[in-house]
């Protein structure tokens, strides 16, 4: 089996195996010689993990059933495992009823998933894949305002205004603080992961809603356009990464010793102007919009990965590469003309 480094067959566990990240960072451990486990919510699905059914041809993968909800289901999957990712999250946009249908399940989740590494003989690190969305959404003004990780997304006002979609960024930054919290209390080496909006391919049967949005300056989606334009107003920036570089993170701060704390992880800081300028300079064979009322010319702030370069991490793909990329992506899936 190929391994690029030493993982001495220890056995992880990657909470939500099926979804756009956890399914490149199932590939990206098995690759690496890891043994996993890791947990859906439908196992008896075929079409729901027929994805990672084919992984198991790279190595030893195990798939069991946990919703996040599920006390004791995550007993099982975790027991003999030194690292647990915790990828899953509650992800629905277009809920009406965010509290009971993102924050509390997020939250409980968290809790449900760290109670049973707590209960484990085996577990020595837990990572946490978090998000800029629980950084970078407040009330400040400007413009270059640098997020690091000592910032936090004011959830008080979120909950009070309540722009478009706030129920995600709520419970992305209350599920973290609750990880925090309760690895604190219970002694867990716990590491979270902050990603920006990713692109790049995915192994998923259907499209990631993260790649839909990044790309739709090129698809001309107006509904995805408003989106992203929301996004850069909402969040401050327009920041992008390739899930492969977020995934290859989450490996590398698992196996660095001295890693502790939050990490961002941002490839490209840009705003939905900029983008499109970018956009239609690298591809003109596509129409990309060039008016955006509303949005600001320039982002408010960007989301510094300087901390994760000072571990030793170096990003492989720029923002050339990532649209090259999924531009790629999207023509092999028939979404996109030459
Ligand atoms: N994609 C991005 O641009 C982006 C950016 C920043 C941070 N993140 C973070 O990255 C992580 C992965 O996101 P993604 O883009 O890969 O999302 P995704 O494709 O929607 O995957 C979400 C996963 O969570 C699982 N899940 C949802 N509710 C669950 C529940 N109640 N019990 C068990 N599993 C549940 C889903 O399972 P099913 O397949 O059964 O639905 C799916 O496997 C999330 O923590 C997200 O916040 C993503």
């Amino acid at each position: 089996m190929a391994s690029d480094q030493q993982s001495g067959n220890k056995k992880v566990c990657v909470v939500g195996g099926t979804g756009f990240v956890a399914s490149h960072l199932v590939k990206q451990l098995l690759q690496k010689g890891y043994a996993v486990n890791t947990t859906v919510r439908h196992p008896d699905n075929p079409k729901k993990i027929s994805h990672l059914s084919e992984l198991q041809s790279l190595g030893d993968l195990k798939i069991f059933g946990a919703d996040l909800t599920d006390e004791e289901k995550f007993d099982a999957p975790i027991a003999g495992c030194e690292i647990v990712f915790h990828v899953a999250t509650p992800v629905n946009f277009a809920s009406e009823d965010p509290e009971n249908d993102m924050i509390k399940p997020a939250i409980q989740g968290v809790l449900n998933v760290l109670k049973a590494c707590a209960r484990s003989k085996s577990v020595k690190r837990v990572i946490l894949t978090s998000s800029a969305a629980a950084v970078s959404l407040n009330t400040l003004e400007g413009t270059g305002l640098v997020m690091d990780e000592s910032n936090w997304t004011d959830v008080e006002f979120l909950s009070t205004a309540k722009p478009p979609t706030w129920g995600y960024p709520a419970s992305k930054a209350l599920a973290e603080k609750a990880a925090w919290k309760f690895a604190e209390e219970n002694h867990i080496d716990l590491i979270t992961v902050i990603p920006t909006l990713m692109a790049g391919s995915s192994l998923t049967p259907d499209i990631p809603n993260s790649i839909g949005l990044a790309m739709s300056l090129i698809t001309g989606d107006e509904f995805l356009i408003n989106g992203l334009k929301g996004m850069q107003i909402v969040s401050g920036s327009i920041s992008v990464t390739h899930v492969e570089d977020v995934c290859r993170a989450h490996v590398f701060l698992a196996e660095k010793e001295s890693a502790s704390g939050r990490y961002i992880c941002c490839a490209h800081n840009t705003s939905v102007p900029e983008l499109a300028k970018f956009l239609s300079n690298r591809y003109p064979q596509y129409k990309i919009p060039t008016e955006f009322e509303g949005c600001p010319s320039k982002a408010k702030l960007i989301l510094s990965s300087e901390k994760l370069n000072k571990e030793g991490f170096s990003f492989k793909f720029g923002i050339e590469e990532i649209y090259d990329q999924t531009v790629e992506y999207f023509k092999s899936k028939g979404l996109l003309h030459n």
